[in-house]
């Protein structure tokens, strides 16, 4: 055989993972192979794969006679829209995708590589673990890709696809990174499984139930997306990708834009219902709003009562957060604030724009959110808003009442344009709460209460439930026709571009965990 045969016939080797017969049985458990995957992540022909040859090392229980090109896990670079990433896609077919020291070496090449070079890391996740047969290497190779999960936070983003098994410590290096995608029926995640789960607790639960898709894209928060099928969710983070840019120092692309006529934006104007407690759609605000209603939403299915998402304003990619009063009416609960939290320090991590929708009859109050801690996790999305030096823009739509109204991004807490609508309410809390408390005794000692307090509703609600106070000192910074806001907000974040704010010198913030 000539050397440049040799070549080809190892690389046709390592193309074939841990064989036929594991490609079949991996595609008859509806998942695809770790290369099929990335074929459909990337750029057609756009995949440069590095340590196609690299082996591991381990000599125990009989792996010296078991070795597979590329070890397990699939390295290199390629595009998506024409822009570089890194990936890493783990390969079920050799041992599981288990993750052997040499294994993790490559990944930590890659992540080390991607730092430098400010692009952004993808990583495909189908494995068993650790590899037990290489034991303590196995672990400390885990430990090193925490590490640089850690270091590159902040640096580059980073997304984890779960397209298969990801137990025990594994679901931690995916947890540090900014998002995580799952397919609905064939990924879980979970710290042990249902055996041990049995053993522990003798709770009988599936891996589903347990830690499947929908379990962490509702209920734990853990997962930002899932989808039905492994094309739907690759072809998402594609989606995805356009709203981000490569590194913090980067950009998000520009797109083009249609100018839209205020005529197209009408029905603003009457979308927010004359009564205050009656619910409406924020999303289809949002959508209004954005260019070509395109709204990409994050964390859709969890902590609804908040709405968090990607879009464009005029060409440019913003990060939306916005209160959904058709939830629990919009308030802010523990798992509303950790995810607006989580959202909007990304964005302000990587230089994406903040628009802000309010709608908020305030913090969900009770024992159950108390005892749980509301107030550390409110804390968050309020610590998050306040150390955000990005462009940021709030409209309030309706309700901007008590803390609530500090904390969604208020001119006190450096709001570069604060807008409100003329159905804005501002006030420190509900017209029925206040005047109970600030009249109790006029009402008690009156003949007819219900009259009084009808009336000194009426009186409160006309002094206080307009934007009109907040906007003579200037907190508010104009009261805008509805359908005018798409072209204020084009005007506003355009001029923003320009925008720098700072904050203190330190080793690094101590948000409230
Ligand atoms: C070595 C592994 C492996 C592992 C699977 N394989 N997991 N080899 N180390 N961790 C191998 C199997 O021996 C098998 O090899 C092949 O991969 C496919 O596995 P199957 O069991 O046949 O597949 P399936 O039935 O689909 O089950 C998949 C599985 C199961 C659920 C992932 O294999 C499993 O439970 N594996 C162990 C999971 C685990 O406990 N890992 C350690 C978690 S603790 P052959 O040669 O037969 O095809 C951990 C710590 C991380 O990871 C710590 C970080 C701090």
């Amino acid at each position: 055989m000539s050397k440049l045969e040799i070549l080809k016939e190892r690389k046709k080797r390592a193309l074939l993972g841990g064989g036929e017969q594991k490609i079949i049985q991996q595609h008859e458990k509806g998942k695809l192979t770790a290369r099929e995957r990335i074929e459909l992540l990337l750029d057609e022909g756009s995949f440069h794969e590095i340590d196609t040859f690299v082996t591991h090392r381990c000599s125990d229980f009989g792996l010296e006679k078991q070795k597979f090109p590329g070890d397990g896990v699939v390295t290199g670079y390629g595009k998506i829209e024409g822009r570089p990433v890194a990936v890493f896609s783990q390969d079920f077919t050799v041992f599981g995708g288990s993750l052997s020291e040499t294994n993790a070496e490559k990944i930590c090449k890659i992540m080390n590589s991607a730092m430098k070079l400010g692009i952004p890391v993808i990583g495909l996740n189908d494995s068993g673990g650790a590899r037990i047969q290489e034991g303590v290497n196995s672990l400390g190779g885990y430990a090193d890709i925490f590490l640089l999960n850690t270091l590159a936070s902040g640096v580059i983003p980073q997304i984890s696809v779960i397209m298969g098994p990801c137990a025990g410590g594994a679901v931690y290096s995916p947890a540090i990174t900014d998002f995580v995608f799952m397919v609905k029926n064939t990924s879980y995640m979970f710290v042990t499984g249902p055996n041990v789960v049995k053993t522990v607790t003798h709770e009988t639960v599936t891996s589903e139930e347990l830690g499947g898709a929908e379990t962490h894209a509702v209920k734990s928060g853990v997962a930002h997306f899932s989808f039905d099928n492994e094309i739907e969710t690759l072809l998402n983070v594609r989606k995805l990708m356009e709203y981000l840019p490569l590194n913090y120092r980067d950009t998000a692309p520009e797109y083009n834009f249609t100018e839209e006529s205020e005529e197209n934006q009408k029905v603003l104007d009457n979308i927010i219902p004359d009564s205050p407690n009656k619910p409406y759609d924020m999303k289809e605000i949002i959508k209004v709003l954005v260019d070509d209603d395109e709204f990409f939403e994050v964390h859709e299915h969890y902590a609804e009562n908040i709405i968090t998402g990607y879009a464009r304003i005029g060409g440019i990619s913003i990060g939306v957060v916005a209160n959904q009063p058709s939830v629990l009416a919009g308030v802010l609960d523990i798992n509303a604030s950790l995810k607006g939290a989580r959202f909007v320090r990304f964005c302000d991590a990587f230089g994406i724009p903040l628009l802000v929708l309010e709608d908020v009859p305030g913090f969900l109050p009770g024992t159950d959110q108390e005892w749980n801690g509301i107030i550390k996790h409110g804390a968050k999305l309020l610590f998050a808003f306040c150390e955000a030096t990005v462009p940021k823009i709030t409209v309030i739509t309706r309700k901007a009442y008590g803390g609530a109204y500090d904390v969604m991004n208020s001119k006190h807490i450096r709001g570069d344009f604060n807008f409100a609508w003329p159905t804005a309410e501002i006030a420190v809390m509900g017209p029925k709460g206040a005047v109970e408390i600030i009249f109790k005794k006029e009402i008690l000692e009156s003949e007819d209460k219900e009259k009084t307090l009808d009336k000194i509703l009426g009186e409160y609600v006309e002094k206080f439930a307009n934007p009109y106070i907040a906007a003579e000192r200037g907190f508010i910074d104009d009261v805008l026709q509805p359908s005018s806001t798409r072209n204020n907000l084009i005007k506003c974040f355009k001029l923003l571009k320009t925008k720098v704010d700072k904050n203190p010198k330190k080793k690094h913030c101590n948000i409230p965990l």
